[in-house]
């Protein structure tokens, strides 16, 4: 991969710092944040500068190390832990960091090392199991961006792609662009190119064409949070192209890592949704698309039903419905 890493660490646990890829600027411009106060990596985790549920608990884990050194305590990091409140691997690095540290940011340095290690492991184990349902001549759509800028790895939804690829097969990706903040254009279509995958751009309302014209033979989306009866939380628009994919007889896989699932929680009706800024709706970019006046309703995730969803491609294999439970409590 010619990127640089999505989110990454360098120096000691006393004067390090959190190193993240801006992602606000991207596909124009390529820049990396250095962080090492707490305040900013809590502004860049709420402007999406690092954003993806897995990049969010690798981010998460390295800005409790800040937290902590900086003797911000309990209140710092929650203020961290809930800087986004749908993606759970957050507030799971952020407190597996807590608890590691025992106050001693040598300790929550090295247990952040190893989220972001476990991180690349996993992301690779869900794209070898993956890779099994993508066969040449394929066409597979994706919505928003669960690739190598969502993750410390290789991605969880475009990961059994990049297998796919390096095994040599030749298919087609379809990505949605992804309204309001357009990660599908701007990330994901910006990511496949730039490892040489084949990949198409389409608006989101443009799915259910391609999808009747028999272009699309199988959907993999990521997850933000994943309820025990494997409803799935993942960027908004998500529910819509799970429900064009049933219509469509077309299988609508979620690949995730364990800990985007929430044993906590019995159903998605649960899961904690958040509601952006009306100004990420009345403007793209820096240009007016509407009015102040007129009111805005700007979910940022949505929640797509276990009936929906055909598996859950995990690092320990590819789920059915009835084994996640089981799965979670081992
Ligand atoms: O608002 P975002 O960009 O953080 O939303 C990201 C997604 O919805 C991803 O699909 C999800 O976090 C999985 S990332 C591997």
């Amino acid at each position: 991969m010619a990127l640089p890493r999505t989110v990454d660490w360098q120096g000691d646990a006393a004067t390090g710092r959190l190193v993240i890829i801006e992602q606000t600027l991207l596909p124009s411009e390529l820049k990396l944040l250095e962080l090492s106060e707490l305040e900013p990596v809590i502004d860049a985790i709420e402007r999406l500068a690092v954003r993806g549920a897995p990049a969010l608990g690798v981010a998460g884990a390295y800005g409790a190390v800040i937290a902590l050194r900086a003797g911000l305590g309990d209140a710092g990091l929650e203020k961290l832990a809930s800087a986004r409140p749908t993606a759970v691997n957050l507030r799971w690095g952020v407190e597996r960091v807590r608890r590691a540290a025992k106050g001693d940011p040598e300790r929550a340095l090295a247990e952040a090392k190893a989220i972001d290690a476990e991180d690349v492991r996993t992301c690779r184990a869900i794209g070898e199991h993956g890779a099994a349902l993508i066969q040449a001549g394929m066409g597979v759509l994706t919505h928003c961006n669960a690739g190598a800028l969502a993750t410390a790895g290789m991605g969880t939804a475009l990961a059994p792609m990049y297998v796919a690829h390096e095994h040599g097969r030749k298919f087609r990706v379809f990505a949605d662009e992804t309204r309001p903040l357009l990660q599908g254009a701007r990330l994901t279509s910006f990511e496949l190119a730039e490892n040489g995958l084949d990949v198409t751009l389409i608006t989101d309302s443009m799915a259910a064409v391609v999808m009747r014209d028999g272009k699309v033979d199988l959907v993999i989306t990521g997850a933000d949070r994943i309820a025990r009866n494997g409803d799935a939380a993942n960027n908004i628009g998500t529910y819509g192209v799970a429900t064009l994919a049933k219509a469509h007889g077309v299988p609508f896989y979620v690949a995730a890592p364990k800990s985007t699932f929430d044993p906590e929680l019995a159903a998605g009706a649960q899961i904690p949704i958040e509601e952006r800024n009306a100004r990420e709706l009345r403007y793209i970019g820096t240009v007016r698309t509407a009015p102040d006046r007129v009111k805005v309703y700007n979910p940022a995730f949505d929640v797509t039903p276990a009936g929906l969803i055909s598996g859950w491609i995990t690092e320990d294999g590819i789920l059915k419905a009835h084994e996640i439970a089981d799965w979670l409590a081992r």
